[in-house]
Formats: C-alpha cells, sequence, structure tokens
C-alpha cells in the first residue's frame, strides 16, 4: 500500500509551517522548547535550509486547505559536522499528535540516515529524557544506544540521555519505504 505522506526537505518557503508545527508540539518536550534559549523562532532560523542542516518533513499528500501547518504530519531536523565532519546531531523530533505509532517518524529517522549516509556522515547523535518511554523505546528500536546520561539535568529526578549509532554498519530488516525520491 502506498504511504499517505510523502518526505521532503525544507525551504525558506516553509517558515511558516515549520514554525507552526513545532507550537504545535512544544509542550510536548520538556522543557518546552519555546523555554529554551531563543525560543522556537531561533530554532527555526538555526535550523532551516542552513548550509550546515536543515528539516525533513513528512506531509500528507492528500490536505485540508484550512490546516496552518499544511499538512506536516512529522518533522526531523539535523545539523551535520557535530563532534567531527563525519557526524551530526539530530535536534528535532515530533510526529503529529494525531498521527502517532503509524511509523513516521520511524520512516522520516531512516530517510535522514539515507541521507546523510549519502553525504559520507557516519554516526548520528541526539538526546532525550528519561520521562520520555516513546522517544527511548523509538530511537532504541531503531538502533540508537545511549553512552552517556546526565542526571537530573532537566529538574529532580529527569535525566538527559545522549545517544548514538553508527550509521555506516547496516541496520538489519529496516523495511523502508519511501516514495518522494
Ligand atoms: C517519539 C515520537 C517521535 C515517535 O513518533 P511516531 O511517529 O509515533 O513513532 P513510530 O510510529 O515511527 O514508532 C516506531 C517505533 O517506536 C516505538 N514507539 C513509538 N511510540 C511509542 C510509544 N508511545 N510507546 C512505546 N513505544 C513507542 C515503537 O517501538 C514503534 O515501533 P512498533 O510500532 O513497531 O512497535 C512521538 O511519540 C512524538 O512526537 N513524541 C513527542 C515529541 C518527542 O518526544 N520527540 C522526541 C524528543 S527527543
Amino acid at each position: 500500500m502506498d504511504p499517505i505522506f510523502s518526505i521532503n526537505e525544507t525551504s525558506e518557503a516553509d517558515y511558516l509551517q515549520v514554525r507552526r508545527f513545532i507550537e504545535l508540539v512544544d509542550t510536548d518536550f520538556y522543557p518546552p522548547l519555546s523555554e529554551r534559549g531563543g525560543g522556537i523562532p531561533e530554532r527555526v532560523d538555526a535550523g532551516l535550509d542552513t548550509p550546515k542542516g536543515n528539516f525533513l518533513v513528512a506531509r500528507l499528500k492528500e490536505r485540508d486547505s484550512s490546516d496552518h501547518t499544511d499538512g506536516i504530519v512529522g518533522m526531523v531536523g539535523y545539523t551535520r559536522n557535530w563532534k567531527s565532519d563525519d557526524s551530526a546531531y539530530i535536534n528535532f523530533l515530533a510526529t503529529h499528535p494525531q498521527h502517532r505509532n503509524q511509523g513516521i517518524s520511524r520512516e522520516l529517522c531512516l530517510r535522514l540516515e539515507e541521507f546523510l549516509g549519502e553525504q559520507e556522515i557516519k554516526r548520528i547523535y541526539l538526546c532525550t529524557w528519561s520521562s520520555n518511554p516513546a522517544a527511548i523505546k523509538f530511537y532504541e528500536k531503531l538502533g540508537y544506544y545511549a553512552y552517556s546520561v546526565v542526571l537530573d539535568d532537566r529538574g529532580r529526578g529527569i535525566n538527559t540521555i545522549y545517544y548514538k549509532k553508527d550509521i555506516s554498519i547496516p541496520m538489519q530488516n529496516n523495511n523502508i519505504r519511501l516514495d518522494s525520491r
């Protein structure tokens, strides 16, 4: 069966939709993204279509014209040249609350690995927090492993967990199915 969404890189023209999508999922993050550093506007400015990175978005093929995120159902943000020239960092990942558990973030992350792998990137880094079991299960199932934990980093009892994955080692049974090359 054909997926109901396609995956593409964002451009400057997507600024508003990207910003609205991050606002939609803001409070799913701990602490909310709007409360970190320069907040959501700075995150979009720093991450949208720059020489160092961009977002990949999953968009519904059939969109409702009243949808103010223009059909975005998932998004992953990456920064190249993280710890070295051959590594990158996932700076954002979320699926629209009404489209979770449909494999959208899995496909976004697999597409990102493929895309970065073609640019000689060998390792991807990211972090999450200990009270986010969905993300922990998600990343571990995708083959990321925790290499460092900062205790109480986000408040009492809430740790930051740092993950990495060597994408130069092919994973078995990725079952990748993407349609928008
Ligand atoms: C974490 C998140 C991105 C997962 O997105 P998603 O599109 O729903 O995930 P997928 O459908 O691709 O799930 C792939 C696998 O992840 C795991 N997973 C996803 N959601 C899960 C949940 N709520 N509980 C346990 N495991 C979960 C499952 O193992 C799943 O595989 P399965 O369906 O074969 O069991 C999503 O829950 C989200 O947007 N959360 C809020 C924002 C966030 O926490 N982002 C990460 C910050 S670091």
